[in-house]
């Protein structure tokens, strides 16, 4: 036994363990109110489709107790405490927004519960400030930019304006990208981050863009911030001559209906797209959209891959928090993204990232892939797991 898997049984007798011996408690921390409100109604769709179709395999029965973050730290940190300390849940999944997850990265580390990241891409949570409890399912911020830097510059663009919401995501996200793409040569012209959740009019931003001399334009936004910037970018008259470039999430299928013909044109990365040629993700798609009527997301799938993790860990024999934390970080299975595995050094998943266009069809906007960008992983940056557990 090692030191982490000593230290997570010592204190699983100081807090009472499941319910019943095949009753697992599931706590969900999603914003369902907010600038990410529609995200987290997807990922629980998601999440709960996943446990329909793996949970019965597992042995187990589920209880999910979700609770509203409301893109709120504060908010987010209470109802983390509830459902640890009152509804003593085996283990937690969500989270949406990168400072949330900062902020919740100490209580759930010290509280010695697992935590599955359905979305948060806050690098520092599988980096400088990893943690056993926490493995994540979703994407990090520089894994899905960093790579698309590259890419881009290999397309023939030299000057970038990057844009962004000004909180933890937008910068890293930004980061990543600007890493990618001056390692390759390219050259930032102008960046400018826009106050999170507050920012309605994005024209003086896009007058510095256009002002800037840059040949294009790369940023991050999403949910309901997406769907403006991209209303506005179109709005502006600026899609012709400064073509618009981001992290996917700008035109997720969620809501790029919302965003409507400004959203055709627009290339962007990400680690999926429905639109993903394999029988998995097709009958994921087919499942999904029969349940709720609607194509699914990357947050959708945050969500069914999120389940089905636990279920495969609940299979292979974990049932309480210091099992389960051990087993989620080692499960492995062919998901609606293609091959899925964890980082041993730092708990992220490993995936390849997509770049898409979004098109018209005939029912409607869709997305097409034009390259596929290989998977690697992030750079471990002082998180050192594999040295503290096996
Ligand atoms: C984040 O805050 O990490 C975040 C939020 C929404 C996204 C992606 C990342 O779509």
């Amino acid at each position: 036994m090692n030191r982490f898997a000593l230290a997570a049984v010592g204190l699983a007798t100081t807090f009472a363990q499941p319910v019943s011996a095949d009753d697992v408690k599931v706590g969900l921390l999603l914003p369902f109110s907010g600038v990410y409100a529609s995200l987290g109604n997807d990922i629980e769709a998601g999440f709960r489709l996943g446990l329909e179709e793996f949970g019965a395999d597992s042995g187990a029965t589920f209880e999910v107790i979700s609770e509203d973050t409301e893109v709120k730290p504060p908010v987010a940190l209470a109802k983390a405490k509830k459902l640890i300390l009152q509804d003593q849940v085996d283990v937690m999944a969500g989270i949406v927004s990168s400072g949330v997850l900062g902020a919740l990265r100490d209580v759930v580390h010290a509280a010695e519960v697992p935590l599955i990241v359905a979305n948060a891409g806050n690098d520092d949570a599988t980096g400088k400030a990893c943690s056993p409890w926490i493995t994540r399912l979703s994407f990090s911020n520089q894994q899905v930019n960093r790579p698309m830097g590259s890419w881009l510059h290999e397309q023939g663009v030299q000057k970038v304006f990057t844009l962004a919401p000004d909180y933890a995501a937008g910068h890293q996200m930004i980061d990543g990208f600007v890493q990618g793409f001056t390692d390759a040569g390219g050259e930032i012209v102008g960046q400018e981050y826009t106050p999170f959740r507050k920012t309605q009019d994005f024209g003086p931003y896009l007058a510095k863009a256009k002002a800037s001399g840059a040949d294009a334009v790369y940023v991050f936004y999403a949910g309901g911030e997406a769907i403006s910037f991209v209303k506005q970018y179109d709005s502006f008259g600026l899609k012709a001559d400064l073509p618009l470039y981001g992290a996917g999430f700008l035109t997720s299928p969620l809501y790029v209906n919302a965003e409507g013909p400004a959203a055709v044109g627009i290339v962007a990365a990400l680690h999926y797209v429905p639109t993903i040629d394999s029988d998995v993700n097709r009958a994921f798609v087919s499942a999904f959209e029969e349940k709720t009527g609607r194509i699914p997301s990357e947050y959708a799938v945050h969500g069914y891959d999120t389940a089905r993790a636990v279920a495969e860990a609940v299979k292979a024999g974990a049932m309480d928090r210091a099992s389960l934390g051990n087993a989620l970080r080692q499960v492995s299975f062919e998901g609606p993204r293609g091959q899925l595995s964890i980082d041993p050094a730092t708990n992220n998943l490993i995936q390849p990232i997509y770049v898409y266009e979004t098109v018209a069809a005939d029912d409607g906007l869709t997305q097409k892939v034009l390259a596929q960008l290989p998977a690697s992983a992030d750079p471990a940056n002082g998180c050192m797991l594999s040295a503290v557990v096996n």
